[in-house]
């Protein structure tokens, strides 16, 4: 029978500044998760927090010339703020400073006492405050030996520090064969699965017992009965994925029975070995089941780097959904950043996302069909019992996407699973266009209704399935098919995403997504020309005229197919044509090449075209992009093609 709950878990965020982008992309992770199993029709607790105390934070108080408690609190409102303005549906906000949390973690460590598994001795070693870690011995004696001085950390690069002192252990060292048989029975236990690898090379290196508390450091929880004592951060820190849910309070064991073991527990690579050793141990000695995955995401990287406080290059959550909304951000999130590996973060990127996916390729379709529908009084679609061979297509691609997409959801595979949904969009796009229903409303009435109800019912499932990354624009989009829909009363199970019976009444809505460029046309930014011309401007090399790496970076060079091509007969020089660019969708583009080519050479020809030129009407007619053309001896222009066929989308670089 399968599992009617969900239990979904962020990390807990050092509250020494702001949330930044990495945060909100474990937390967008989680968040997507969450709505994917309530779209199930599953019960979720989505859990997310602060972890509040500890060295680092107690420094970074002092920094600022604050008490902790006074320092953390200053940052809780805009962690809040931040994960309301994203849209992040979290069930329960924990703070390690919360007295239950306390208490159920003192709790806890009487109980580990008593049975043995935590024991006191004295500790020598060398001591990393910024990442709350000793550093293991092999690595200190290599470097101590090399050097004569302080080892650097191996995972932050920081100095560390020696420290000999009384503490409680952890006995780690007697859970080495249990962790690694369980990993040996669990293979899909971290996600992605090749993860696994150096967490099995550190525990067969030999693990030593893990000390547990601290009598140098004073801001954190009092050890049980040795008050000197205050516990080791990441113990506090890691069990607040059970204390969170009333572990260790009798009157909720019934709650805690319902919601521990966590289906998936969210991280980033740098926590993995916290989230894969240490906590299973824990969780061993207490009794309690293991987390069924941990998702580990890499990291966002600007110019290659980590994003980081500590490298000064973190990208403010709070300004980019000033400038491009909420759900545009999260979508970018979930599909540009392939979880499976370390993705680079630019603006540029972001804008092109939004612009090609979401402003072109699904908002235009939206919007072409409703217009197209209402310009010819065909709002109210009945369901349908007869298709043409092309819906049937499209239909049986909607199927194949929907057990593709549900696959690599399930598998938390979120990228791909995007990926697959757009490969889907792009196809209803080409049907759509190849069907040309503006031709067809007058001729064959019937066809149109079809093509409109095809197109509707792709639209449906593709809304359904966006859900979970863009749930308000997803409404709005559903509203405009007048399709009603509550999570209370379906679920994916019951929404019948391949069926194609359903009713639609095509409502025109404000425009779903706006391009990026758009805004920059509004500042008054020159922009580059639209229109080929012949003349031939040859530019003396001087210094000034030099861009940069980042300015080429700019300009979007793409490969597409040209698939459809026709004379513009209110002009002697421009061609029309429609380019197919792969997964980034069609486009209409206007180049002035009719005194070089008829319609028909250039058929089926690749080409390369700026892919992110802002849009401009040419005799009534609007161009998506500019083609590019280097005129020949003969004043004719020639097309810039590949030297073989590469696929269409291509970036040149
Ligand atoms: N407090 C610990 C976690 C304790 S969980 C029991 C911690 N906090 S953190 O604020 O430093 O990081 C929290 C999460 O944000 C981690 O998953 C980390 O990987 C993620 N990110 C921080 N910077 C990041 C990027 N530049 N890119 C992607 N995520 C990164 O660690």
């Amino acid at each position: 029978m399968t599992k009617h709950t969900f239990y979904v878990t962020t990390p807990i965020y050092y509250v020494t500044a702001k949330p930044h982008l990495g945060s909100l992309y474990s937390t967008v992770l989680a968040d997507v998760a969450a709505r994917w199993n309530k779209l199930q029709g599953k019960q979720v607790f989505f859990l997310t927090g602060t972890d509040e105390h500890g060295q680092k934070i107690a420094q970074a108080a002092a920094k600022a010339g604050k008490e902790p408690k006074e320092f953390v609190d200053s940052f809780i409102p805009a962690y809040q703020q931040a994960w309301k303005s994203y849209e992040i549906d979290y069930t329960y906000f924990i703070r390690t400073t919360d007295p239950d949390h306390v208490k159920a973690v003192q709790d806890w460590l009487r109980r580990l006492m008593a049975q043995g598994d935590v024991y006191k001795d004295v500790y020598k070693g060398w001591y990393c405050t910024s990442d709350e870690t000793f550093v293991t011995e092999k690595v200190a004696e290599h470097e101590v030996v090399q050097k004569g001085e302080a080892p650097l950390c191996p995972s932050c690069g920081r100095g560390t520090e020696w420290v000999a002192e009384e503490t409680y252990f952890f006995r780690l060292s007697a859970y080495q064969d249990r962790l690694l048989s369980f990993y040996e029975q669990h293979p899909d236990f971290v996600l992605p699965k090749e993860r696994i690898h150096e967490v099995i090379n550190f525990v067969k290196s030999g693990l030593r017992d893990l000390s547990i508390s601290r009598t140098t450091v004073t801001w954190g929880i009092p050890f049980p009965d040795a008050p000197h004592h205050v516990t080791y951060v990441w113990a506090d820190a890691l069990t607040n994925y059970i204390t969170a849910i009333g572990y260790g309070n009798p009157s909720k064991e019934a709650f805690f029975q319902q919601w521990w073991p966590a289906d998936v527990q969210v991280m980033g690579k740098d926590i993995v070995r916290f989230h894969a050793i240490y906590w299973p141990a824990f969780l061993m000695a207490s009794g309690l089941a293991l987390p069924k995955h941990l998702l580990v995401h890499g990291w966002i990287t600007v110019d290659k780097q980590k994003m980081s406080k500590s490298f000064g290059n973190v990208v403010d959550p709070m300004m980019l959904h000033s400038l491009y909304g909420a759900e545009p951000v999260r979508y970018y999130l979930v599909r540009q950043l392939a979880v499976t590996h370390d993705s680079e973060f630019s603006i540029a990127d972001l804008e092109q996302k939004i612009s090609s996916d979401l402003a072109d390729a699904l908002g235009n379709l939206l919007n072409r069909l409703t217009s197209l529908a209402h310009q010819h009084s065909v709002v109210e679609i009945q369901p349908l019992a007869i298709w043409a061979q092309e819906a049937i297509d499209l239909r049986d691609a909607c199927l194949t996407m929907v057990e593709d997409m549900t696959q690599y959801m399930n598998d938390y595979s979120y990228h791909m699973a995007y990926a697959r949904l757009w490969q889907f969009i792009n196809t209803t796009n080409a049907y759509f266009h190849s069907q040309e229903p503006w031709k067809v409303a007058k001729k064959d009435p019937a066809l149109f209704v079809q093509i409109l109800s095809a197109t509707s019912h792709s639209l449906r499932a593709i809304a359904l399935l966006l859900r979970p990354v863009m749930p308000k624009k997803m409404e709005q989009l559903l509203d405009s098919l007048g399709v009603a829909f509550s999570l209370q009363h379906e679920n994916l199970a019951q929404l019948e995403l391949g069926m194609w019976h359903h009713s639609f009444a095509l409502k025109k809505i404000p425009t779903l997504f706006h391009k990026p460029e758009v805004k920059v046309a509004e500042s008054n930014t020159a922009l580059p020309q639209t229109e080929i011309s012949s003349e031939r401007t040859v530019q003396p090399v001087v210094p000034d005229n030099t861009i940069t790496i980042d300015d080429l970076t700019k300009v979007q060079l793409l490969v597409g197919t040209i698939e459809q091509c026709e004379a513009m007969p209110q002009s002697d020089k421009m061609l029309r044509m429609q380019v197919n660019f792969g997964d980034k969708g069609m486009r209409q583009i206007l180049a002035g090449v009719k005194q070089s080519y008829t319609p028909e050479q250039l058929l089926n020809k690749q080409a390369t075209f700026v892919f992110n030129l802002s849009p401009r009407k040419m005799m009534g007619t609007e161009s998506q992009g500019m083609m590019l053309v280097a005129e020949a001896a003969d004043g004719k222009v020639k097309i810039m093609m590949p030297e073989a066929p590469v696929p269409n989308g291509t970036r040149l670089r």
